[in-house]
């Protein structure tokens, strides 16, 4: 579904990825970990269009991805859940969740997809009316997840979605994703937080200065020792 290949970034300065190959099945929870700076962000920001020295190739469905703007890659069915959230603060949640069907006018379809993210995050539900500036963090990623869910996309990029989350909240995050998943979307998701990562995930890659470098399914690198000491804190 998604292969990228030798894709290597910069933004100016030398390469924050080099030779970084991946793919995602359809169907798959991928994780890639990976610590502070290892280049978590901007692999998922290249594959959206919004790194533009990107080097190598990138496919979505046998399609192309570097070269194409920025706003054309939603509508190839990506969406991108970004760090740090971002929901708009002043805007209600249910208006948050809008903005991220705002090419979509059939109004019984757009009802739908409400209520899809609804069934999956009931406290969102219950706030609608809510500014989403005045919403905890962990509801935050909420309708920041459910704004990239009203565009229907076949593959979501999550990108730490645990972050400064408290464990309670982490967890509810962690059963949310796998639902999204067992709906038929396939997830890409980064994480510095391997025991949540590898937990949902089928497979992952560990990251590393712009490199990968390992691989495997998730009971692979949770039994791995490096993995183990660096991520896991065993
Ligand atoms: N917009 C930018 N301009 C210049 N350098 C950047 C920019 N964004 C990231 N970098 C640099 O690229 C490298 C990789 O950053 P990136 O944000 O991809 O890492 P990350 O793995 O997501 O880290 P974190 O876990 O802290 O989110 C870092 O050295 C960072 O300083
Ligand atoms: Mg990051």
């Amino acid at each position: 579904m998604l292969e990228v290949c030798d894709l290597s970034a910069a933004y100016g300065g030398p390469d924050v990825l080099s030779g970084v190959s991946l793919e995602v099945k359809a169907g798959e929870t991928v994780a890639v970990l990976g610590a502070n700076t290892a280049g978590k962000t901007t692999l998922l920001r290249a594959i959206s269009g919004l790194v533009p020295k990107a080097r190598g190739h990138i496919a979505f469905e046998g399609t192309a991805l570097l070269g194409r703007p920025a706003h054309a890659i939603p509508d190839l069915g990506i969406g991108h859940v970004p760090e740090g959230r971002h929901v708009f603060p002043r805007m209600s949640t249910l208006d948050n969740l809008l903005m991220g069907a705002f090419c979509h006018r059939d109004a019984r379809d757009l009802t739908e997809r409400i209520e899809r993210v609804f069934k999956l995050f009931p406290r969102v539900k219950e706030r609608q009316t809510q500014m989403a500036g005045l919403m905890s963090g962990g509801e935050q990623q909420m309708i920041s997840i459910g704004r990239a869910l009203m565009g229907t996309p076949k593959l979501l990029l999550l990108d730490e979605p645990s972050h400064g989350l408290a464990p309670l909240v982490v967890d509810e995050l962690h059963v949310a994703i796998g639902e999204i998943n067992r709906q038929g979307v396939s997830v890409l998701l980064v994480e510095q937080n391997a025991m949540l990562a590898l937990s949902v995930a089928h497979r992952g890659y560990v990251l590393e200065a712009g490199h990968v470098v390992l691989s495997g399914t998730s009971d692979e690198l949770s039994a791995d020792p490096g993995v183990r000491r660096a991520y896991l804190g065993i």
